[in-house]
């Protein structure tokens, strides 16, 4: 398999454009009496979320100022995602207000990546549509910003990088990470597993690990700047290793990590159902610092749409494995992701999703409504069920999990609850919010001088999407 190892060589020639992009951002400094401003912004997932943060690293070493502000801003980047239509049409949205703020300041650069512009016939319509855009860049050419960026700036001309592969890892990318307490590490990159409903695999080439000397080098040095919990990702953890020539595998990094002093909280996603093996999870069971908490995506509780998925597990399968999870790790907090409105979905294949969902009483899911994808195999697919069928089904579905929700969160009533401070509130100073072990949100009265520190909180008020409480 092709994974690129882009070598300390190749990246010493991106480092080389950051430098020149920081002459260049001297230069402009000097002539404005301020430094050039970037505005971020990013769709989808948590692993977008971490490519945000690389580009935030070699921005801010290239001499960028950062704003909230997109109107402030001299660069705009958006990092996109292609996993569902609704977050292309933000996407498109946003460039079409950006097209009138660029007509009032032509000096705006516009930038857009990731997911979304991987697919040619996104990258095609943008250069279409949207010919105020700059520069576009997919997710193999991450680490080629800098050049590309610089050639932008300086050559004045639009600048398209979505060259295709199977993968690349550069581990020398800077961070700049927007929290100190935790942080999300990438263990992998990639996915091999084709749902044939998702773009994952085509826009982000195969699966690919980092070597476990990599990852536990960076989790130390975030330790050694107050960092506490750590949240590994990739799109399907479980398999993590199978591609490098050692014989460490996701359970033996997860023991690694636990080993490290420092660290107090270890969070992972995602699993898949299907290569959750057992000795995870007695891992999870036996290592005190990971949290009892597992995402573990259903997608649908029906054998025939889950073949038509391409899951590789039946609900039966999935049961076993959710009953192995709680008779194991008693109180284990447990999350999924459904959709609804795969096209071979019939109202009793969606009845079958229900009664799973009420016989796991998952304490969240994430649920979605099937958006087709151009390139897989589910867009040849005709649908069962008309649209409004469709959105039936879903509520119904947000209306069972709610009940759950609140049900599982009475549980903690009066409950005492260790807590990492996470965020002081908007609104009001005095109040509190941060995570339990379980991953769920606990607000409560407290100073801000609390932030990124573990508190005891007993629990007075569950509520559905959160519990409230009294600092002990
Ligand atoms: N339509 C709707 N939801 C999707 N997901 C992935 N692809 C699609 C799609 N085409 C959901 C899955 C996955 C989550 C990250 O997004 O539930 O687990
Ligand atoms: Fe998409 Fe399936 Fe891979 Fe998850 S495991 S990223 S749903 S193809």
């Amino acid at each position: 398999m092709a994974t690129t190892i882009i070598t300390k060589e190749q990246w010493a020639e991106s480092e080389k454009f950051i430098t020149k992009l920081k002459e260049v951002n001297i230069r402009f400094a000097q002539q404005n009496g301020r430094m050039r401003l970037a505005h971020t912004e990013t769709y989808g997932c948590q692993q977008n979320v971490n490519d945000t943060e690389r580009i935030r690293g070699m921005l801010d070493k290239a001499g960028f100022g950062f704003t909230d502000d997109a109107k402030e801003a001299d660069l705009v980047i958006y990092n996109t995602c292609a996993v569902r239509e609704n977050a292309e049409q933000r996407v498109f949205g946003r460039l079409g207000i950006l097209k009138h703020i660029k007509e009032t300041k032509p000096e705006l650069i516009v930038a857009v990546c990731g997911c979304m512009v991987q697919q040619e016939h996104i990258c095609e319509k943008i250069k279409k549509v949207h010919d105020h855009v700059d520069l576009i860049f997919g997710t193999h050419a991450l680490y080629r910003m800098p050049e590309l960026l610089y050639r932008t700036i300086t050559e004045n001309e639009t600048v398209v990088d979505i060259t295709n592969s199977d993968g690349a890892i550069c581990e020398d990318v800077p961070i700049l990470r927007d929290r100190a307490e935790k942080a999300w590490v990438s263990i992998m990159y990639g996915c091999n597993n084709f749902c044939t409903y998702c773009i994952v695999p085509y826009v982000r080439g195969r699966e690919r690990s980092r070597k476990p000397e990599d990852i536990l080098n960076e989790i130390k040095g975030l330790v050694a700047n107050g960092t506490t919990e750590i949240s590994l990702l990739g799109q399907n953890v479980n398999s993590y290793g199978k591609d490098l020539d050692t014989e460490i595998d996701f359970a033996d990094l997860l023991r690694m990590v636990n080993d490290i002093e420092g660290v107090e909280r270890i969070r992972f996603m995602t699993s898949h159902p299907k290569d959750l093996s057992d000795k995870l999870i007695y891992t999870i069971r036996d290592c005190d610092k990971i949290c009892k908490q597992l995402h573990l995506p259903l997608q649908s509780g029906s054998d025939k749409i889950l073949k038509d998925m391409n899951r590789h597990y039946t609900k039966e399968q999935y049961l076993a494995i959710v009953e192995k999870l709680k008779k194991e790790i008693p109180g284990i907090t447990l999350t999924t992701d459904i959709i609804v409105g795969f096209p071979t979905e019939t109202t009793p294949d969606f009845r079958e999703t229900l009664e799973v969902l009420k016989s796991v009483r998952y304490d969240n899911i994430f649920s979605f409504i099937y958006s087709r994808r151009e390139g897989t195999p589910a867009a040849k697919l005709d649908f069962a069920l008309s649209d409004e069928e469709i959105h039936k089904n879903f509520e119904e579905m947000l209306e069972v999990q709610n009940q759950i929700c609140l049900e599982k969160n009475l549980e903690y009533k009066d409950k005492i609850e260790t807590v990492l401070v996470e965020d002081v509130s908007d609104t009001e100073p005095t109040i509190l919010t941060g995570r339990n072990d379980g991953g769920k949100l606990v607000t409560f009265a407290g100073d801000a001088s609390l932030k990124g520190k573990y508190v005891k909180v007993k629990i007075t008020k569950p509520k559905q999407w959160s519990l409230e409480g009294e600092l002990q």
